[in-house]
C-alpha cells in the first residue's frame, strides 16, 4: 500500500547539530520495519518527520511515490501510536475506537460493525462501554491500537508502544501487533530501544546511533553480520565480549591477532583472512558473543583463550560465568562515536609490504585502542564450570566462525555485503 523512501533526510533543531543525519532508507511496501537505537539517537524524530509532525531540514521524503516533505499529516494516510496511547478520557472504549471513523463521516452502522470486529481482534469485547480511567495500562494501549487500526491506514507509525507495559504483556501484545499489521498489509515503522522486540517483530531492522543509520537488514543479518561494533554490541544479549588486539599478517600462518599475552590465528584458508591485510600492524577489535566461547578441559588444537574464573551467575535456565583475561577491553561507546569515522585509509598499493615472516614475539609494542581498558572479564555460558572455584584457570575454546572482527573505528573488517 505504501513504500516510504528517505533520501538523505536530515533534521536539526534551530542552529544545533543534526539529530538525524543524512538518512537513506527504503521501507518496503507492507513490511514491518523496526528502527532500533539507544535513547536520544533520533528515532522519534525520524518517525515524526514521516508523520508530518516535524519539518524536514534537508533531504527528501517519498511516500507511495509522492514527494511528501510538505504534505499535511492528514494527507499522508498514516496512523501513529505513542508510548502512552493517549485516549479521550470522556469517551467509552467503543467511542474511542470509532472516533476516526466518525471523523471520516462513515456510515454509523458500518462504524459499529468495524468497532465490534476490532474490539474482538484485540480482546476488548467485554470492555466497550468502559471509560479509559477504569482500564489497565495494557487495555488502554490496546484501545489506542484499535483506534489507530480501525480506519486501515496504509502506514502505521509506532513509537515504543509497549514500553510502559510489564514484560508478560509486552510479549503478548508484540505478537498481536505483528499479526495484525501483517494481516492488514500496512507498512509499519516501529520504534524501540529494545533489541529483543526488534529481533522478534521486524521484517527488517535499521540500527541508529547519534542520528546516523549504522546498519539495515533482516534480524538475522544484523545479528549475525553486523556492520559495526556498535550494532553488534547493541544487538547482543547477554553482552558481547570485546577484546582489543593487533592484527599481524604472517606469511605461512595467516592473520595472527595478538590479544594481550595471548593470540588467535585466522588461517589463510579462512576467506576473511585476506580482508585483514590492509590492517597489518594495526589495532583491531575482536567481538565474541558468549555462545562463541566454550569452556574446555584441555585445549584441543583450535584457538583457546586462557582465563581465570571470577564469578558465576545463576540465570534460571543456565549459568553464566565471568573469567578474567589479561587482554585490553574495548569501550564500545568510545569507538566510532561522533565525530563520525572516516573510512579507514587503506594501504592497497602494496598490501603485502612489511608482512611478517614469523609470528611476533610477545609482548609486542601495540597501538592503543580508543576507550581501552587493561583487563577484560569474558562472559560465557558456564555449563559444568559452575562447580569450579573462584580463581581457577579455565580454557575457553573460541568458535572462530562466529567471531566478529572490527577495525579500530568500529567498522567490520570483512564488511557484510547488503
Ligand atoms: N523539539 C526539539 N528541540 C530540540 N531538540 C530536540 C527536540 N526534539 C528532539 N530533540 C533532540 O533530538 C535528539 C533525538 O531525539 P529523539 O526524541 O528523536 O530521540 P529518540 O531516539 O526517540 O530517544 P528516546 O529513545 O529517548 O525516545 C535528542 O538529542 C533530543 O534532545
Ligand atoms: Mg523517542
Amino acid at each position: 500500500m505504501a513504500e516510504i523512501v528517505l533520501d538523505g533526510v536530515s533534521k536539526s533543531f534551530g542552529s544545533g547539530q543534526r539529530v538525524v543525519d543524512g538518512m537513506r532508507l527504503r521501507i518496503r511496501d507492507g513490511e514491518v520495519f523496526v528502527l532500533l537505537g539507544p535513547s536520544g539517537c533520533g528515532k522519534s524524530t525520524v518517525l515524526r518527520m514521516i508523520a508530518g509532525l516535524e519539518e524536514i531540514t534537508s533531504g527528501d521524503l517519498w511516500m507511495d511515490g509522492r514527494h511528501a516533505n510538505d504534505l499535511e499529516p492528514r494527507d499522508r494516510d498514516v496512523a501513529m501510536i505513542f508510548q502512552s496511547g493517549a485516549l479521550y478520557p470522556h469517551m467509552s472504549v467503543r467511542q474511542n475506537i470509532g472516533f476516526p471513523l466518525r471523523l471520516a463521516k462513515e456510515e454509523p452502522g458500518e462504524t459499529a460493525e468495524k468497532v465490534t470486529e476490532m474490539a474482538r481482534a484485540l480482546g476488548l469485547d467485554g470492555l466497550l462501554g468502559r471509560k479509559p480511567a477504569t482500564l489497565s495500562g495494557g487495555q488502554r494501549q490496546r484501545v489506542a491500537m484499535g483506534r489507530a487500526m480501525v480506519r486501515e491506514p496504509s502506514v502505521f507509525l509506532m513509537d515504543e508502544p509497549l514500553s510502559s507495559l510489564d514484560a508478560g504483556l509486552r510479549t503478548e501484545l508484540r505478537m498481536e501487533i505483528g499479526g495484525m499489521v501483517r494481516s492488514l498489509g500496512a507498512t509499519t515503522v516501529y520504534v524501540t530501544h529494545d533489541q529483543i522486540e526488534a529481533l522478534t517483530l521486524a521484517d527488517r531492522i535499521g540500527v541508529m546511533r547519534d542520528g546516523v543509520l549504522q546498519d539495515v537488514g533482516t534480524p538475522q543479518q544484523v545479528y549475525d553480520d553486523p556492520a559495526t561494533v556498535f550494532v553488534a554490541a547493541f544487538l547482543s544479549s547477554p553482552q558481547l565480549n570485546l577484546l582489543g588486539g593487533t592484527a599481524w599478517a604472517v606469511r605461512d600462518e595467516g592473520i595472527v591477532i595478538s590479544l594481550g599475552d595471548q593470540q588467535i590465528t585466522l588461517p589463510w584458508s579462512d576467506p576473511r583472512a585476506h580482508a585483514f591485510v590492509p590492517h597489518h600492524g594495526r589495532p583491531v577489535i575482536v567481538g565474541l558473543r558468549p555462545e562463541s566461547l566454550t569452556p574446555v578441559a584441555e585445549p584441543s588444537g583450535g584457538p583457546v583463550l586462557a582465563a581465570r574464573l571470577r564469578s558465576a551467575e545463576f540465570h534460571g535456565h543456565e549459568w553464566m560465568a565471568f573469567a578474567e583475561v589479561n587482554i585490553p577491553g574495548v569501550d564500545v561507546d568510545a569507538v566510532g562515536a561522533r565525530p563520525k569515522p572516516r573510512p579507514e585509509e587503506e594501504r592497497t598499493d602494496r598490501p603485502w609490504r612489511g608482512l611478517l615472516r614469523r609470528r611476533p614475539a610477545a609482548p609486542v609494542e601495540e597501538p592503543r585502542h580508543v576507550g581501552q581498558r587493561r583487563r577484560t572479564d569474558l562472559l560465557f555460558r558456564a555449563g559444568e564450570t559452575r562447580s569450579m572455584v573462584q580463581g581457577a584457570r579455565v580454557n575457553l575454546a573460541v568458535d572462530l566462525d562466529r567471531a566478529l572482527f572490527f577495525a579500530a573505528n568500529g567498522r567490520r573488517i570483512d564488511t557484510p555485503a547488503r
